[in-house]
């Protein structure tokens, strides 16, 4: 630059310097992009299509969660002792079902749903979320769509569900509107959605091996 012309290299030289300046100075709190994470990416991309000739068997075995544990910060046991499985070096997806209509929880999606378990908790994993009219329906949607290519769940872990004649109660003693009205993810979970998704979870694992057992 010095050898072309030594007054428009000095006029860049101090431009450069100038705007450098100033974005230190200012501090943006702006992300860049990074090629490492471009590469990470990449890298990553590969090795779950390379996964494409993988066999499963027994001696490979490495056993895959599916938790049901709707928001983890609330069901910090479940979503501890499955960390705890870890070992195994399966994939675990913490799956949370959102109950509503599409369109009116899309927000809630977006806002909240990273695809990862939030950093604060320290527990590296897969989070998914899933919006339906119902938590069977959800559960089934994760069900067959939690995990990427063959990093997907074989086992299904759920809560215990408690109460059981003591939920069924409840719900008698409410009129129609109340039960329209009444919105706890909890008691959404009836008895007979929890019942009929263990049904399905046993059939599917008789019907065709490699799939959720429980
Ligand atoms: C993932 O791999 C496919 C097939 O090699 C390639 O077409 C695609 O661009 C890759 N995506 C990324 C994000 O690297
Ligand atoms: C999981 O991976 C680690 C690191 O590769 C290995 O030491 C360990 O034996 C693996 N565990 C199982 C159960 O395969
Ligand atoms: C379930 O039963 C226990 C003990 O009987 C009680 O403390 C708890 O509040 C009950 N939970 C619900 C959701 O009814
Ligand atoms: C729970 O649901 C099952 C399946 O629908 C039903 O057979 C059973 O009677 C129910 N139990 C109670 C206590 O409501």
């Amino acid at each position: 630059m010095f050898a072309t012309s030594w007054f428009y290299a000095l006029m860049c030289i101090s431009l450069g310097v100038g705007i450098c300046a100033y974005v230190i100075h200012k501090k943006p709190n702006i992300y860049w992009g990074s090629a490492l994470d471009t590469r990470a990416k990449y890298i990553a991309n590969e090795s779950v299509l390379d996964l494409v000739d993988y066999r499963y068997h027994v001696k490979n075995y490495q056993p895959s969660f599916l938790v049901l544990c709707g928001n983890p910060e609330l069901r910090l046991p479940l979503v501890k002792f499955c960390h705890t499985l870890r070992r195994g070096n399966g994939t675990i997806v913490y799956g949370d079902v959102i109950c509503g209509k599409f369109q009116d929880k899309l927000t809630l999606l977006n806002n909240r749903a990273s695809h990862y378990l939030p950093k604060y908790m320290k527990m590296r994993a897969f989070y998914e979320r899933s919006i339906s009219p119902d938590l069977k329906t959800g559960a089934e949607s994760l069900m067959q769509l939690a995990g990427l290519g063959k990093l997907r769940c074989d086992v299904l872990v759920l809560g215990f569900k408690k109460n059981w004649s003591e939920l069924r109660k409840q719900k008698l003693d409410m009129t129609p509107e109340e039960q329209t009205q009444h919105t706890d993810p909890a008691d959404e979970f009836s008895n007979e959605s929890y019942v009929a998704l263990l049904t399905e979870c046993l059939v599917t694992y008789f019907l065709k091996k490699n799939h959720y057992c429980y």
